[in-house]
């Protein structure tokens, strides 16, 4: 099912790239970080030509909860803890700008995007400390936070950790003012991208080509496996989202911090609950819209469901996202990925960063974000941890007596093949959205095989249905 905000908004059509052409920079998707950095580019000069695999908006930015927050669950204390007060800082501050900025623009540009100042919360009916710890990290690094123990939820908790000046609101009414007049191709996808010496590229997408002096992978999870090696530095995760009437109206947004714990979000009558977060890939049980009903129906019993949808994001090793040149090897590449849960505030740091780099602008701030900063302890454990699963689904499908499965929807059985076309790995069916998902890299396909969801760049083949 859609979400709610495909139902309020239509993007005119745009046509695919039919003709050879020649720009100052090629971003690869539009999405939320494609159109924010072609935005400040177009601001600061630069022609720039955006190419999109489906339609715009089409991918993970349709599906947020849009929540404009420097709160990115519990990270300020250990962020000092790993990388030292200095760096910390520097997150802190460049989502805090984020968010002003969100503001500053829609004051600017006047768009009706039903932006509301609110508080950002964490809780816990569990335990206190965390929160405290995290608040006292938080308010050290200049941010407005305070731990208390009541807030407007309808259960009891713990402890509540509240951001003062955060926001929400409605991403696509904003991303659709902002693409007017943008030089965006739709149904587009790319397929290679070369780099012919210093400041001359060349993108392939279809029939035809782009030769750009810079390239900015803005598509989520990039496809390109080498220089770079993102695959083995990022893992993806899927989590699930219904919008419901008739619940609480609640004035802020809250995440659960506890196993389990839930996320809530107000959007005009509607509450938005989500959770049941997961591996991409390791869901083969089901349950989680399920899960979320059932919840719903104990906190507002006669509530109902206006719309169902998950969404995927990029994991990194450390939680930080990547965001800066692509690869010491890949001269004029740049990438914005690794969001984690937090892509509206990374979305516009990124389009800051990368605008920036491409104007020949040092930004003091952009080191904790830099794809090639040096890891953490933590990280290299996450890396090796990463490497097994991989191994390990590699294995699996080597292994495997069956080439080929079923997935079943609305009643139809379709037999694919189950290697991933990335780079072999056994996919699994995901009975919630009746996909088949990998758990290496989180490539997604419909249950006919069609690729929903990269790294991968084309389908599982059809055997016969
Ligand atoms: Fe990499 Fe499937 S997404 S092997």
């Amino acid at each position: 099912m859609e979400s709610i905000w495909l139902k309020e908004v239509s993007f005119q059509k745009r046509s695919s790239l039919h003709k050879d052409l020649k720009t100052d920079v090629v971003i690869i998707g539009a999405g939320i970080t494609g159109i924010l950095t072609a935005y400040f580019l177009k601001k600061k000069g630069f022609r720039t030509v955006v190419l999109e695999a489906d339609r715009i908006c089409g991918g993970q930015t349709k599906g947020t909860t849009a929540k404009i927050t420097s709160q990115h669950n519990l990270i300020y204390d250990r962020l000092i803890r790993v990388y030292g007060e200095e760096k910390a800082r520097h997150y802190a501050e460049m989502n805090e700008w984020a968010i002003r900025e969100y503001e500053r623009i829609i004051a600017e540009k006047r768009i009706a995007c039903d932006f509301v100042k609110c508080s950002a919360n964490l809780y816990s009916c569990m335990e206190e400390e965390p929160l405290q710890r995290e608040a006292e990290a938080a308010r050290r690094l200049g941010i407005s936070a305070q731990f208390k123990t009541e807030c407007e939820l309808p259960f009891a908790v713990k402890g509540v950790l509240e951001f003062r000046g955060q926001a929400r609101f409605h991403p696509l009414k904003f991303l659709k003012e902002l693409a007017e007049g943008m030089e965006i191709y739709e149904e587009t996808p790319v397929l290679k991208v070369e780099h012919c010496g210093a400041g001359n590229n060349f993108v392939t997408a279809g029939n035809a080509s782009v030769s750009a002096g810079k390239v900015i992978f803005a598509c989520h999870f990039p496809f390109v496996n080498i220089p770079g090696y993102y695959f083995a530095r990022m893992y993806q995760e899927r989590s699930y989202v219904i919008a419901l009437e008739h619940a609480a109206k609640l004035q802020e947004c809250y995440l659960g911090i506890d196993q389990n714990g839930y996320s809530f979000r107000q959007e005009g009558d509607l509450l938005l609950l989500g959770g049941g977060s997961h591996r991409t890939g390791d869901n083969r049980q089901g349950g989680k819209y399920q899960m979320l009903r059932n919840e719903a129906a104990r906190l507002w019993p006669g509530c109902r469901e206006e719309a169902y949808w998950s969404a995927q994001d990029c994991m990194t090793l450390d939680q930080i996202p990547y965001i800066g040149a692509f690869d010491k090897k890949a001269q004029d590449w740049y990438v914005a990925t690794g969001f984690g849960k937090w892509g509206m505030t990374s979305a516009m740091v990124s389009a800051r960063i990368l605008s920036d780099l491409l104007e020949g602008k040092e930004v003091t701030q952009a080191e904790i974000f830099s794809p090639q900063r040096r890891i953490c302890m933590a990280a290299v454990k996450e890396l090796v941890v990463n490497g097994g699963v991989a191994a390990g689904n590699l294995a699996k499908q080597l292994l495997s007596p069956k080439r080929t499965e079923e997935g079943t929807e609305e009643g139809k059985s379709f037999e694919v093949s189950v290697k991933c076309p990335h780079l072999g790995c056994k996919l699994s069916w995901n009975p919630d959205e009746h996909t088949w998902e990998c758990p290496c890299h989180g490539s997604r396909f419909d249950s006919r095989g069609r690729l929903l969801d990269g790294p991968a760049q084309r389908g599982i083949r059809k055997e016969k249905n």
